[in-house]
């Protein structure tokens, strides 16, 4: 296994120290990295020591350590996977051929596109979530929210090492740009759109921890799969990371419609939020807006780009390897339903063509699981409320389906009727309002907010009252 540099400015597993350029030009980086995360991160508490993991190592065993930090003292560093000997180019035209170690040239503009689309959300979400801390409903769940923040950090890190090792002024270009956008800002806002959404409540972090960073997770495994090694390599030590941020957001819900259920029990001719808690009906409209702005990041159902980085090897399937056999995708086709006058009709689509929607399909089976699991928490409660996701044509910006109008099972409905019930199926502004007056800070070691259980268990096996930050 590669070994590691900690001691360095820049914790790696890539040999920084042998090509002094590079490590020169992201040194230089690295306080533009710091200024932005002074401008943008979560900088009131940049003072307080909070209870975090940083990663040392790829080692699956025993990947990271944790303790008290400041978040501006926190060491970012660039871990690949190992390299793997003899690994080939997994799919697309060119299938077994040797995996490439350098840029191929033919692919350089839609490799850096990828990386930087990628790039692009780790600082976004950093952006996004930068008020949170103030209402925290728990120590613990501030924790949470930092520990989030300081790893799309270093998931911008390791793609701006990409940047920079392998597209030389371009790529120093685009890592600079990478700190100069700003989420929602109507001037120079983030790439993709729901990077654009603001989160004014937990309610909205907990449901972009669970539905956004999940489509991350999708991305990353496709990306996993690439051609170009370093940024297979690069993306598999980031879904170890990822799948804690996925963790926050799903049993954050989980806890939220805990604590309604026991309201619910306690209560039960009463209106939930009488006692402080978010009734049921209230978290599926988050659930509904959520989803369907993360299902628009998978892009349009039908993609020549798609088709090209698959055809170059670039960008695969989710679980390219382990889950498929063909891995040329040159026969057989996809189904896709699409709107013809007011109806519905199925149109077969060549593979390629349809990898958004492939993986898109992944995504939402995955969210599914989630949403099953608060299922189980409603019924563990002796309830039997059930959540559900919404269709995918359902609220949809982006695709074939932007512009018409479909309700949460996917039936075409009439515009008029879409906003006669989209009060039903959408957050409202009286929604927002209540979930606002619940933010209200609990920062107490071992309290929790009272629209919120206290998790199972503590970070790393501590006890609910440990000081996760030291305020
Ligand atoms: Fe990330
Ligand atoms: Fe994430």
């Amino acid at each position: 296994m590669a070994s590691i540099d900690y001691e360095s400015k820049i914790p790696n597993n890539v040999d920084l120290a042998s090509d002094k350029r590079l490590q020169r030009a992201l040194e230089k980086w690295q306080p533009e990295y710091l200024q932005w995360g002074h401008e943008m991160g979560p900088t009131d508490f940049e003072d307080k020591e909070i209870y975090l993991r940083t990663a040392i190592s790829v080692d699956s065993k025993g990947w990271a350590h944790f303790g008290h930090v400041k978040m501006p003292d926190y060491r970012w560093g660039i871990f690949l996977e190992p390299h793997e000997a003899g690994r080939v180019v997994p799919f697309g035209d060119h299938a077994g051929e040797a995996a490439w170690q350098e840029v191929p040239g033919e692919y350089r503009t839609e490799l850096r596109r990828l990386i930087v689309t990628q790039a692009d959300t780790e600082p976004a979400s950093v952006e996004q979530q930068r008020l949170l801390a103030h209402t925290a409903p728990s120590l613990y769940d501030m924790r949470n929210l930092f520990q989030v923040n300081v790893e799309e950090g270093r998931h911008l890190w390791a793609m701006v090492y990409l940047l920079h090792r392998y597209f030389g002024k371009d790529g120093r270009n685009e890592a600079d740009e990478l700190l100069d956008r700003r989420s929602g800002n109507p001037d120079r806002p983030r790439i993709l759109g729901t990077f654009n959404e603001p989160l004014h409540t937990w309610l909205d972090f907990f449901c972009f921890t669970m539905f956004t960073d999940r489509d991350g997770k999708f991305q990353l495994l496709a990306l996993a799969e690439s051609g170009f090694d370093p940024l297979a390599r690069t993306c598999r030590f980031m879904l170890t990371e990822e799948a804690h941020h996925m963790f926050v957001g799903q049993t954050g819900m989980g806890r939220i419609i805990e604590r309604t259920c026991q309201v619910m029990k306690e209560h039960p001719d009463a209106d939930p939020r009488e006692y402080g808690s978010i009734p049921f009906d209230m978290l599926q409209r988050y659930i509904n807006f959520w989803v369907s702005s993360s299902t628009d990041l998978y892009g349009s159902e039908v993609s020549s780009n798609a088709a090209n980085y698959y055809a170059a090897g670039l960008k695969g399937r989710a679980y390219e390897e382990k889950k498929y056999e063909d891995h040329q995708a040159l026969e057989g086709s996809y189904e896709i339903e699409k709107i013809e006058g007011d109806k519905l009709v199925k149109e077969e689509v060549p593979l390629r063509n349809a990898m958004n929607e492939l993986l898109r399909t992944d995504y939402l089976e995955d969210n599914q699981k989630g949403v099953d699991y608060w299922n189980r928490v409603v019924s563990k409660q002796g309830l039997d409320y059930r959540f559900s996701l919404p269709h995918r044509r359902f609220n949809r910006s982006i695709g074939m389906y932007t512009g018409l109008y479909f309700d949460v099972d996917g039936t075409p409905v009439t515009q008029e009727y879409f906003e006669q019930r989209a009060s039903d199926w959408l957050p409202t502004e009286e929604d927002r309002a209540y979930v606002q007056s619940l933010m209200v800070p609990c920062h107490e070691p071992g309290k929790w907010a009272g629209w919120i259980a206290p998790p199972p268990k503590g970070i790393n096996s501590q006890a609910h009252d440990f000081d996760y930050v030291r305020l």
